[in-house]
């Protein structure tokens, strides 16, 4: 099959178009025939090697994080799914979602309903259920409650601003000028330029600040949270961790640092509001799997509008 490789950490051109043997699922496993895989910052976040003390040193390693697709293949003793169904799944930190095949743990892999396409599929597991988690998990978001997002018109931002709406919130979200008229769309109340205007110089207004663009500091931006409010971080940071423990005791306004966590009933709660209509999702642009060099490079600069997805396989 061609898959995406990578034999050394480094910058996009380390990418490999590669042929190399189908993977074989295992007990609990399903192999899935790859129709579109979509692309995360952290897809090129560990092909840089910024989270080597988790994806170590063994190469090659295997690119992407998410997709979907059809099972083509069960695994010994699966009986959940059945071949020709229709799923998408998280991987885990192994990668290989651009890939014509990938196996996939059964726990991990989801159903896609008729009405759902692959594209939007695709683009769930990661940057849908992050936001969902944050407003859910780890400050629970309630109606009328002020929200500031920052980077609200990315593959994150963009889901976010309506899960909020959904879960009641007033929302502000912030951009450049030109995705001003992209987060109104999908329902933030507010918008802030950054190039015009810095949030942080608003005093005591928002409840939760989720800091999709991971620029907004806690010692400057804690000044903008109400008290009992929360800055969430969505990188890891020792310096978060540390100062996360220290304002859950010692300060009334916190800052927590959050990893996405497999959870079922997050995933369905996402296909359940994209079902309805409640919830859109704004993909950017599509490359082909050849061009996954070139759709990490378009993720690394930071301007993408919504989710960036690579079709694998039309059939
Ligand atoms: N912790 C977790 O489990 C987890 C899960 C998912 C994602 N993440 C992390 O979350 C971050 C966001 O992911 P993403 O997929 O949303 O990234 P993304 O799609 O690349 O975000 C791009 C957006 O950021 C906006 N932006 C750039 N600079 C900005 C600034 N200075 N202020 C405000 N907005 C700015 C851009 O808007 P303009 O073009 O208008 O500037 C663009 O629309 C990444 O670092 C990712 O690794 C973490």
């Amino acid at each position: 099959m061609k898959a995406i490789i990578f034999k050394e950490y480094g910058g996009s051109e380390k990418l490999e178009y590669v042929d190399i043997p189908n993977p074989q699922p295992g007990s609990g496993e399903v192999l899935i025939k790859v129709r579109v895989a979509s692309v995360n910052p952290v897809d090129w976040k560990i092909r840089e090697g910024r989270l080597k003390f988790m994806t170590g040193k063994k190469f090659p390693l295997f690119a992407g994080s998410e997709l979907s697709g059809v099972i083509s293949e069960l695994g010994p003793g699966v009986s959940k799914f059945k071949i020709g169904d229709r799923v998408f799944a998280g991987l885990t930190r192994k990668g290989g979602a651009y890939a014509e095949y990938v196996v996939a743990k059964i726990e991990k892999t989801i159903s896609i309903p008729d009405e759902m396409s692959f594209d939007v599929a695709s683009t769930l597991a990661i940057a849908g259920v992050t936001p969902l988690q944050a407003f859910t998990h780890h400050f629970k978001v309630k109606k009328g409650h002020d929200i500031l997002i920052n980077g609200g018109s990315g593959g994150v931002g963009t889901y976010a601003i309506q899960i909020a709406k959904v879960l009641g919130a007033k929302v502000t979200a912030v951009c450049s000028d030109r995705n001003k008229e992209l987060v109104l769309s999908l329902g933030a109340d507010e918008v802030i330029d950054y190039n015009k205007e810095d949030f942080r110089e608003r005093h005591n207004v928002f409840d939760l600040i989720l800091d999709a663009a991971s620029n907004a500091a806690y010692t400057d931006s804690k000044k903008s949270l109400k008290k009992g409010g929360m800055l969430i971080k969505l990188n890891i940071s020792i310096k978060t961790i540390v100062l996360g423990f220290w304002t859950k005791y010692f300060s009334s306004r916190k800052v927590k640092m959050i990893l996405l966590k497999n959870s079922r009933e997050d995933l369905q709660w996402m296909i359940d509001h994209i079902v309805s209509g409640e919830i859109k999702v704004i993909i950017d642009k599509t490359f082909s799997l050849e061009k996954a060099g070139e759709a990490q490079a378009y993720s690394q600069t930071g301007r993408a509008r919504g989710k960036i997805v690579i079709t694998v396989s039309d059939n």
